[in-house]
C-alpha cells in the first residue's frame, strides 16, 4: 500500500493491494459458512450477480472518486460532493473502525490455529474433538481476547511500519501459495466419497430457495468481500496514477475476489458433506473442516502450518487496509501523527474487540436483536453500514459528480458509449434501488 508515497508504482501494485484488501477472512472464513447458513445456491448465485453488476460499478466509482478527489474518504467525497457527502465519507471511516474490531477477533483464531499447527495439534479426523476444540477456544473470553490482542498488534505494527516494505512483498509470494494450497485441498476434498453433494449444494439454484434474508445477506457479502462502502477503495484510488485504466483494473479486483470466495466454498463444502458435518454449522465451519482434511493427508501438519500462515497474511492485508483508512482520516482531519493515530486505535480497538471476544462465552447472554455482540456488529456493518456507504458512493458518482467520474472512466481507454451508459445506469439507478429494496426487505420483510 502506498500510504507513505503519493502513488502506486504500477497498475499491478494497485490491483494487488486492492485484491489484498478484498481477499481475506471474508472469502475464506465467512463465505463458506454464510453460504451454508443461507442455503448454498440461494446465496451464491445472487452474490455472483451482485458482484458483476453493482459490485464492479461501485468499485469503479470509489476508485474514480479517490483519484479525482485525491484524499481520504471524507476529503475526497467532500471535494466532489460538498459537506454532506463528506459526512457520509466519515461514516464509512467509522464502519471501517467497527469492522476491524471484530475482524481482529477472527484474525486471533487464525493465530491460535497457526500456533496449534506448529505444536502438532492442528489436525485430526475426529469431528467431535475438532468441534470441542473450536468451542473451547471461542467460549474462553480471556484466551479469545489474548489472541485478538496479538492479531490487532500485528495489524497496528504493520500500519505504523509502512506497508509496502514488509507485508506487500510478503503477500506477493504468500497469496499465490494460498491459492495453490486451496487447490490441493479442493482436489483432496473432491476425491472423498460423498463430496459431490457439497458441490451440488453450492451451485444448485432454485427460485423457491431464495428468501429475503438470503438476498440481503448476499448483497451484504458483496460489499464485504469487495471492501466496498468503507472508504478503502476511495483511499487506495487516491494513490492511483492517471495512466491506469480504472474500469479494467476494477474488473480484475472483482474477478480475484470472487474466485477466492468460490475456491474457499469448494474447499469447504464438499468436505462438509463427505464428513457428514452440518453445512449450517456457523463461524466454526472452516476451523473444523480444514483440520479434518489435513488430518486425512500425509504431512497434514506441515500443510496446515503453511495454510494458516497464508490465511494470516491474507487476513492482515485486509485488516491493515481497514486500519489505514481510519489512520488516514485521523491524520488528515484531526491532524494527529501517524503514530498517535495508530496507538489511539490500538487501545480503543482492543477494548471494543474484547467485547466481541467475550460475546461467545461469558457474555453470550447479552444480545441485541437476538444476536450476540460479535454477530450483531457483523450484521449491521455488513448488511447495513457498508451498503449505506455504497449508496452514498452511488449517489455521488451517478448523480452529483457524474461528469467528472465519467472523465475518469474514459481517461485512459475510450470505452464505447454503451459501456459508459451501462456503468452510469448501474450507479444512478440499479445500485440505489437494489440497496434500498434490500434494506426494506431486511427490516420489514
Ligand atoms: N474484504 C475483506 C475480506 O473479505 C474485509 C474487508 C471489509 C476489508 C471491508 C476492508 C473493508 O476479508
Amino acid at each position: 500500500m502506498a500510504s507513505t508515497s503519493s502513488e502506486w508504482s504500477s497498475r499491478l501494485g494497485f490491483i494487488l493491494a486492492s485484491a489484498g484488501s478484498a481477499i481475506g477472512l471474508g472469502a475464506i472464513w465467512k463465505f463458506p459458512f454464510w453460504a451454508g447458513v443461507n442455503g448454498g445456491g440461494a446465496f451464491i448465485i445472487p452474490y455472483i450477480l451482485f458482484t458483476f453488476t453493482i459490485g464492479v460499478a461501485l468499485v469503479i466509482a470509489e476508485v474514480a472518486i479517490g483519484r479525482r478527489g485525491r484524499g481520504s474518504a471524507l476529503t475526497a467525497m467532500k471535494r466532489l460532493g460538498g459537506p454532506w457527502f463528506g459526512y457520509l465519507g466519515a461514516f464509512a471511516v467509522f464502519s471501517s473502525f467497527l469492522i476491524v474490531s471484530y475482524y481482529s477477533v477472527v484474525g486471533g483464531w487464525c493465530v491460535s490455529y497457526l500456533v496449534d499447527a506448529f505444536t502438532g495439534n492442528a489436525t485430526s479426523t475426529d469431528p467431535e474433538m475438532l468441534k470441542n476444540h473450536f468451542n473451547s477456544l471461542v467460549s474462553d473470553g480471556t484466551r479469545n481476547t489474548a489472541w485478538h490482542f496479538v492479531f490487532l498488534s500485528l495489524t497496528c505494527g504493520v500500519v505504523i511500519a509502512g506497508v509496502e516494505q514488509g507485508i506487500e512483498r510478503l503477500s506477493k509470494y504468500l497469496m499465490p501459495t494460498l491459492f495453490i494450497l486451496m487447490l490441493c485441498i479442493i482436489v483432496r476434498g473432491l476425491t472423498l466419497p460423498g463430496a459431490w453433494e457439497g458441490v451440488v449444494f453450492l451451485f444448485d439454484f432454485s427460485f423457491e430457495k431464495l428468501t429475503a434474508a438470503s438476498i440481503l445477506n448476499a448483497m451484504g457479502f458483496t460489499f464485504f468481500s469487495l471492501s466496498l462502502g468503507a472508504g478503502i477503495l476511495v483511499t487506495y484510488g487516491s494513490y492511483l496514477s492517471d495512466k491506469t485504466c480504472i474500469p479494467s483494473s476494477s474488473m480484475w479486483v472483482a474477478v480475484l475476489a470472487i474466485q477466492a470466495a468460490l475456491l474457499a466454498g469448494l474447499m469447504i463444502m464438499p468436505a462438509v458433506f463427505a464428513f457428514g458435518l452440518e453445512p449450517n454449522a456457523g463461524p466454526g465451519l472452516v476451523f473444523i473442516t480444514v483440520p479434518m482434511i489435513f488430518g486425512s493427508i500425509p504431512f497434514g501438519d506441515v500443510f496446515a502450518a503453511l495454510f494458516y500462515i497464508c490465511l494470516l497474511v491474507a487476513a492482515l492485508t485486509s485488516s491493515v487496509s481497514l486500519l489505514e483508512v481510519v489512520t488516514a482520516f485521523l491524520q488528515n482531519e484531526w491532524h494527529l501523527s501517524r503514530r498517535t493515530s495508530v496507538i489511539g486505535c490500538w487501545i480503543s480497538l482492543f477494548f471494543l474487540g474484547a467485547v466481541s471476544a467475550f460475546s461467545f462465552g461469558p457474555w453470550s447472554g447479552f444480545t441485541i436483536a437476538g444476536r450476540n455482540f460479535f454477530d450483531f456488529l457483523d450484521f449491521i456493518c455488513t448488511n447495513f453500514f457498508m451498503p449505506a456507504g455504497g449508496l452514498a458512493v452511488a449517489l455521488l458518482a451517478g448523480w452529483r459528480a457524474w461528469p467528472v467520474i465519467r472523465e475518469e472512466i474514459v481517461a485512459v481507454r475510450q470505452y464505447s458509449e454503451g459501456t459508459v451508459k451501462l456503468i452510469h445506469f448501474m450507479l444512478s439507478y440499479l445500485s440505489p434501488i437494489l440497496v434500498l429494496v434490500a434494506f426494506y426487505q431486511g427490516i420489514f420483510g
